[in-house]
């Protein structure tokens, strides 16, 4: 069932053949965010086996020397910058150190997250639930790719990719501060991807589904289904490899289309979503 998941939530499931991957990442800086556990940890041992020379970026320092020792361990090359990204001077002083420790990246994979399942009434007297998730979800990141992209414009190339959720394109209840702070970075990366491709930047936004690592736990039952952490890394590999703008499923895409064109349905519509989501937990 694992191999079949991604497919079944439309997505194509295989990932690039090792070569083509190695041809784009061997040698080359790839900065993955979140790489302390989960889709980004996966992500920086895969493109470790090819070659790349991964930075890692999270704020548990011991939990990201455990990903890059056991990437040395396999003959990789591995630098370890702990940082806040919720700080945005803290993200900025990261991508600093990125350069002159590591040098230009060739691939940023912003893939660090937080997620916060709650209904308003039950975060209405909490501003931080608002002000922590868009700081690491999305001023954290913009400010990590202000330090990193002058010098990837100088260098002429580099691609950005962005770990997105299907719910940029579906505003499901109790996901509204998660869902704003990942369309706020997804509608900033859609306004600056043609400026970036002046300057030979390539910018791929990926909305991906349900993926079973320690975030979405708490959140759902074992019954939901849910792609793995591997999946999600093979279809990251693809889209390093093939450089589209854009990776979703396209029942998302859909969902997201009839949503705004239909306002009158959405509500309804996503009310009966939320309950769906509801029975999924239990
Ligand atoms: N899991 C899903 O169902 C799902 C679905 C759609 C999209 N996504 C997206 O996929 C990405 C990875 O999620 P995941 O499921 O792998 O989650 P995860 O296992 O909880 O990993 C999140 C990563 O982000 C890092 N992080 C969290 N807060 C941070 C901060 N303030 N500063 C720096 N790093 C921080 C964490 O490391 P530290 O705690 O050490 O800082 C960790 O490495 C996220 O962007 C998420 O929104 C996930």
């Amino acid at each position: 069932m694992g191999d079949l998941l991604p497919a079944l939530l439309g997505l194509r499931p295989a990932g690039p053949s090792r070569d083509a991957l190695a041809r784009r990442l061997r040698g080359r800086v790839v900065v993955v965010t979140g790489a302390s556990r989960g889709i980004g940890a996966e992500v920086a041992r895969r493109f470790a086996l090819v070659g790349a020379r991964l930075v890692l970026l999270a704020r548990d320092e011991s939990a990201l020397e455990a990903v890059a020792s056991g990437i040395r361990r396999r003959g990789g090359s591995a630098l370890v910058i702990a940082a806040d990204l919720r700080d945005p001077d803290a993200a900025g002083a990261a991508g600093d150190r990125i350069l002159t420790e590591a040098g230009t990246p060739e691939l940023v994979v912003s893939n660090a997250g937080h997620s916060i399942r709650r209904r308003l009434l039950d975060y209405a007297d909490r501003p931080h639930d608002v002000t922590r998730t868009i700081g690491v979800n999305y001023v954290g990141p913009v400010a990590l790719l202000q330090a990193l992209v002058p010098a990837m414009a100088q260098a002429g190339r580099g691609h950005i990719v962005s770990i997105g959720s299907t719910s940029i394109d579906i505003p499901a209840p109790g996901w509204s501060v998660y869902g704003a702070s990942k369309t706020a970075f997804d509608a900033w990366l859609r306004a600056v991807a043609p400026e970036l491709a002046e300057h030979g930047i390539a910018v791929t936004s990926i909305h991906l589904p349900l993926v079973r690592t320690a975030m979405s736990a708490p959140t759902y039952g074992a019954s939901s289904p849910a792609m793995r952490p591997v999946d999600a890394a093979k279809l990251i590999a693809r889209a390093v490899v093939e450089r589209p703008r854009l990776v979703s499923p396209w029942w998302s895409r859909l969902a997201g289309g009839v949503l705004v064109a239909f306002p009158g349905l959405s509500d309804r519509a996503l009310r009966a979503y939320d309950r769906m989501l509801e029975r999924g937990s239990r």
